[in-house]
This record gives structure tokens, sequence and C-alpha cells, in this order.
């Protein structure tokens, strides 16, 4: 077992779809749940994106909860190359909080010059290692990881077998297979093979609906 627990967020229609097929997701689920998101965020030590996501949306990532947090979780991206952008949200706002740019390897000069972190967490199939990611965490001192997609990130740590909860709202709109799944290919040849979860707490938020669900070891 991690060091570090690991929370999956995920905000879907009734089918499970993350963004229309051009990418655009804002915003699926209503006021109260985007609320409660940030509630999470805050009772996080830190949370991540791929940058994919970083790429679709230019999110902030911060915890705009009331009342605030009183340090901001850390912001983690997933980003093997280091493409996320020196002039996106995230990297312009490391005066509020820390942002760590988790990469393959490189050291992206152009990121650490405008006061992000780069992580060299290592690479497996050329992108960053997830277990290298929480090994980072704990090093840090961050106990709690709040994994906040895309699909791609969300189906890399649960291929590893790292998430320990998911937090899953869900709105009450039909997108069809033509949107994002909220989950990346996990390359099962059986059903045997997949996670089984249990659903912990069902909490209707607003017009949505929050079911957690804790893995079955
Ligand atoms: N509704 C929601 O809850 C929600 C939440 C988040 C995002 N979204 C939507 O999801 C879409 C983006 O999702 P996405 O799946 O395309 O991208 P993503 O999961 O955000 O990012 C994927 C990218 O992260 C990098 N990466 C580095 N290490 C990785 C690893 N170990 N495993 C996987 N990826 C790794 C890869 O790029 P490199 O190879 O360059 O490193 C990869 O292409 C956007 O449309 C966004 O709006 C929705």
């Amino acid at each position: 077992m991690s060091a570090v627990s690991v929370t999956l967020k995920i905000a879907t229609s009734l089918d499970g779809r993350i963004a229309l097929e051009d990418g655009t997701s804002q915003w699926i689920t209503g006021s109260d749940a985007r609320a409660r998101s940030h509630q999470l965020r805050a009772a996080h030590g830190a949370v991540l994106v791929g940058v994919g996501t970083v790429l679709a949306d230019d999110p902030l990532l911060t915890a705009r909860s009331v009342p605030l947090p009183p340090i901001q979780p850390v912001r983690i991206v997933m980003d093997s190359a280091g493409r996320t952008p020196p002039e996106s949200r995230l990297v312009r706002s490391t005066a509020v909080g820390r942002v760590a740019i988790a990469t393959a390897g490189i050291t992206a000069p152009w990121l650490t010059a405008e006061g992000a972190e780069v992580w060299n967490c290592g690479e497996q199939d050329g992108q960053t290692e997830p277990g290298r990611v929480l090994e980072r965490c704990a090093v840090e001192g961050i106990s709690s990881l709040m994994v906040e997609g895309g699909g791609k990130v969300a189906a890399s740590f649960l291929k590893a077998g790292l998430v320990d909860r998911i937090e899953w709202f869900r709105a009450p709109i039909l997108i069809g297979g033509d949107g994002l799944a909220a989950i990346g290919p996990l390359q099962l040849s059986a059903i045997a093979g997949a996670t089984r979860w249990q659903a912990v707490a069902t909490e209707r938020i607003g017009d949505d609906v929050l079911e957690s669900y804790v893995r079955v070891k």
C-alpha cells in the first residue's frame, strides 16, 4: 500500500462521458457539485491532471472552497515532455500555490523559469510513471492526492492499482458514444480481471448525484 492515499474524482454525464468529442467539458455538473469539488480539493494535499486537460481547459486547479484552505493543494501535471504552456493559468499562478510538472525525465527550464517545479518521475512506456509521482509526493510530505483526469491519466493510475477511492459526480445529461470516455483503455481481456469497487455513499447534490466508492481488495 502506498504512503499516499489516492482519490480519483470524475464528473460525467449519465452515460459516463467526461467531454464532448471536441474536448468541451465545461460544465457537465452544476454549481453545487462544482462547489463540492472545491471542498474535495481543499481536503487533499495535492491535485493532479494530465497535460491533455491543461491544453484543453487551461484549469487553475486551486481549491476555491468556503472557507479557503490555509494552504493550497500542490497542483501536479502529468506531462512527460513539458508541453504545459508557460503562459497557462496554472504556471502563471505559482504565487497562489505550488505547481509541479511531473515529467518523464526532462528538466523543462522554460517551466522552472516561470516558477513551476519540475519533478523527474521516471519513464514508463514513454510517459511519466504514476508510482514515481506518488513516491515524490511522499518525499514532499503529501499524504493525499486527488486525480482529476482526464481519461488517459485516470486509466494509468487505475491500471497501476494506485487508486483507493473514487468520487464520481454524475449529471443527469446524456452525451453519447461520440463523447470522451471517463476512463481510457484498461486493456482487460476478461471481466474477472476488472477491479471491483464498493459503493460507500450516494448523495444528491443539486441536480447531480455523487457516488463514493472504495477499492475492494
Ligand atoms: N469531466 C471531467 O471530470 C474531466 C476532468 C478532466 C478532464 N476532462 C476532459 O478530458 C479531456 C482530456 O483528457 P485526455 O484523456 O485527453 O488527457 P489527460 O488524461 O488529461 O492527459 C493525458 C496526457 O498526459 C500525459 N501523461 C504523462 N504521463 C502519463 C501517464 N502515465 N498516463 C497517461 N497520460 C500521461 C500524456 O501526454 P505526454 O505524452 O505529452 O506526457 C497524455 O497524452 C479534456 O477534454 C478535458 O476537458 C474532463
